[in-house]
């Protein structure tokens, strides 16, 4: 197998700074604190104003560059994972590109894998980092949810929030910066889950799926590593339901502290809500050789895994 070597130089996180809180959802419909909190651990979400999906991709990345210190100039490939761009073409990543004054070669363009789309993107862009025509990538995961929610319904206007999230990686030698990377879909394009004017969705098959591909991308990924689940120091799940997570903490006997959870705060961020967690997680954790599982599953259905060594 493939191992693409990759180093974590930074990461960062945008979030807007109105919310949207479970009372302010008891005012526009049908719901309660109790029943949001209860049913999927969410507290409070992110809701963009004047700030687009690129803008928020754009200060995502601006402070990861600006935490290492590292210029803009010597980045050379950007990809945008988003459901929510701000227009077909140019791509949100073309637009991350003018903002960063990026005036060199540089190739920069979405892709579309709903919340699977930031562990796609990483690995494509560590793929493409092994061809060493790169030197260093931005991986970002934006979305402006918000917009694309219908408030007057309460199976899903409780669940979505925006925000964005990037990392920041370059080539490596070293065999402790090896990366795995499982990835694929399971066809499903009818009404489990669209986003087409609102985003509508079957909850609870969307909930069985994710309980069960999250489990078996863990699994797979880790046969392929030829690792054990206790060779993994933290999981990042895509941050959908606590639920969810709790479901395969008692699945595949993990415990609850190895997973890194913030859905409290943001609600589910799509293709955001990973490269923002794992932000969090290495501001908390400066990178000390810890090996980290990111799993991600959303609409399509897609689903995948990584692991990154930080
Ligand atoms: O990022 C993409 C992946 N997305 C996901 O992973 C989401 C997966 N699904 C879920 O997280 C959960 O299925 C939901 C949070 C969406 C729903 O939770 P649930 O426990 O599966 O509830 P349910 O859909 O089975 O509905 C149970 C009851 C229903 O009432 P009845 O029919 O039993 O009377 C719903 O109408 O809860 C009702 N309900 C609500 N009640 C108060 C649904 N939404 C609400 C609400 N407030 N916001």
């Amino acid at each position: 197998m493939n191992k693409p070597k990759i180093n974590i130089i930074s990461s960062g996180k945008y979030l807007p700074k109105d919310k949207i809180t479970n009372q302010d959802l008891e005012k526009m419909v049908d719901t309660n604190n109790e029943w949001i909190v209860s049913r999927t651990g969410i507290v409070t979400r992110h809701k963009a104003t004047h700030e687009t999906a690129s803008e928020m991709a754009y200060l995502a990345a601006k402070a990861a560059l600006d935490k290492a210190n590292f210029s803009p100039d010597q980045v050379d490939l950007i990809i945008v994972a988003t459901i929510t761009g701000d227009q077909m073409t140019p791509s949100t990543a073309n637009l991350v590109q003018k903002k960063l004054g990026i005036e060199h070669e540089c190739m920069s363009f979405d892709i579309n894998a709903a919340c699977t789309g930031f562990v796609y993107g990483l690995e494509i862009a560590s793929q493409m980092l092994a061809s060493k025509k790169f030197r260093s990538a931005l991986i970002i995961g934006s979305e402006r949810l918000t917009s694309v929610t219908n408030y007057e319904d309460r199976n899903t206007c409780v669940l979505f929030g925006d925000g964005a999230g990037a990392l920041l990686i370059e080539p490596s030698n070293s065999n402790k910066h090896e990366a795995y990377f499982f990835n694929t879909a399971k066809p499903d394009v009818d009404d489990s889950l669209t986003v087409r004017q609102y985003i509508e969705m079957d909850g609870r098959k969307v909930f069985l799926f994710a309980v069960d591909v999250i489990k078996r991308s863990i699994e797979r990924i880790l046969e392929d590593a030829n690792l054990t689940k206790d060779a993994i120091d933290v999981f990042i799940p895509h941050q959908a339901n606590i639920r969810i997570i709790q479901a395969v903490s008692k699945a595949m006997d993990i415990p609850m502290e190895k997973f890194v959870v913030n859905i409290e705060h943001y609600g589910n961020t799509s293709a955001a809500s990973i490269p923002i967690t794992l932000s969090e997680y290495l501001d908390a954790n400066p990178p000390k050789n810890q090996r980290v599982l990111m799993v991600g599953f959303g609409g399509g259905f897609t689903y995948g895994s990584a692991i990154i060594t930080t």
